[in-house]
């Protein structure tokens, strides 16, 4: 949708936060600005924003802020943004401040707020709001970018994490589930997963009931331990999404083990459980992070400026996209303007695991798993 372009443009992180957020604020803020764009920042996401917490973003505020995880201008949910008058009030507060673009930078959710913020049926009578979306989630559940911002630093914390702990296994000869943030998304465990060498990955795209995972691992234990001595050590990569709370499984795990290998030491044999949580949002962004955040946001910003709407920028879309729902961006041939409406339908698609990707995926994972018994 190309119209008029935008002379001021707000910037806004929401949802969970994403190392690499910073960056994108940082590329957004400079190109806007030399663009000949009045560049501002939104706190707080969409709670901010109702709170009118906007203020001009300068060079001064941005500067060095690259390599910082989180994000400067703070984060929020705010589930009252799926109501159509409080979005008709933070419309308002945007137009009252003569903004007429804004970068949303977030996963699903934050999406999903931005598309209804520019809905041309709710815009009826007020004032014209143009958005970009920018993907930023370390869990990359979001279709049709091959990779969100945050998604490279998490898998390299999950990486160093799963060395460590497999240090500790191997000395001891122990099975360790380690679970990890991806929400309802597969894609970290299964990524680190191969990254690290582990034995399983379990992600909720598999839709394996409880009998059959623990079936699942307690196999691999018995397969691994019948290996010579320093192949001894599992380590299974389990994702936050497989419904099985972690102590529940570990429960049903060691007694299965008890059952199957009755003549094993109960101490060596019994597993051992470590959940990342938050730690895996945190910390430093990777030098890709940097690049995909500056990038992205480069593309989300130019865009705007030449009047574009309702897109996404996307990094390398890993299927082929129809022409009506994307075009490359024409400042940068890895990046994509995908229609926002097309990433959020396709993205149902992917978490429920009806899309080919999600199929592919999964059935990756049981070949790797297969390989990896024999
Ligand atoms: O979406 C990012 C994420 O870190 C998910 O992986 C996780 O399920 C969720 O956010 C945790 O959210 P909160 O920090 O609000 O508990």
């Amino acid at each position: 949708m190309a119209m008029a372009g935008c002379n001021r443009i707000a910037i806004l992180t929401s949802g969970g936060d994403a190392p690499g957020m910073n960056a994108a604020i940082r590329a957004a803020a400079l190109v806007g600005r030399s663009l000949g764009a009045e560049m501002f920042g939104v706190e707080r996401g969409y709670r901010g924003l109702l709170e009118d917490a906007i203020a001009p973003l300068q060079p001064a505020e941005v500067a060095g802020i690259l390599r910082e995880g989180g994000t400067i201008l703070g984060s929020a949910r705010c589930k009252e943004f799926h109501q159509r008058e409080v979005r008709d009030r933070a419309r308002a507060i945007l137009a009252g401040r003569g903004i007429d673009g804004l970068v949303v930078i977030g996963g699903n959710g934050s999406l999903t707020g931005a598309l209804k913020l520019a809905d041309p049926d709710e815009l009826s009578g007020g004032a014209p709001l143009k958005v970009v979306g920018v993907p930023a989630s370390i869990d990359n559940d979001l279709a049709l970018t091959g990779l969100s911002i945050g998604v490279d630093t998490a898998m390299n914390t999950i990486v160093e994490a799963c060395d460590k702990i497999a240090d500790t296994a191997t000395a001891h000869d122990r099975t360790f589930i380690v679970e990890v943030m991806g929400r309802d998304c597969g894609y970290l465990a299964m990524t680190s997963a191969i990254a690290v060498g582990a034995d399983l990955a379990l992600f909720p795209e598999a839709g394996k009931p409880e009998s059959e995972i623990v079936d699942r691992i307690v196999d691999t234990v018995l397969t691994v331990r019948a290996r010579g001595r320093r192949a001894r050590r599992v380590i299974i990569v389990k994702a936050e999404g497989v419904s099985i709370p972690i102590d529940r499984l570990k429960a049903l795990v060691d007694e299965r083990l008890r059952e199957k290998a009755p003549d094993a030491d109960p101490a060596g044999i019994e597993t051992r459980v470590t959940v990342l949580g938050h730690v895996v949002r945190g910390g430093r962004p990777s030098a890709f992070d940097r690049l995909l955040g500056s990038r992205l946001a480069n593309v989300a910003v130019r865009a705007l400026r030449a009047g574009t709407s309702h897109k996404m920028a996307a990094w390398l879309p890993p299927v082929e996209l129809p022409e009506e729902i994307a075009a490359r961006s024409p400042a940068d041939p890895y990046c994509w303007l995908v229609d926002l409406s097309a990433v959020l339908a396709e993205t149902e698609n992917l978490l429920s695991g009806r899309s080919p990707l999600a199929r592919w995926r999964a059935g990756a994972f049981d070949a790797i798993e297969d390989a990896l018994l024999l």
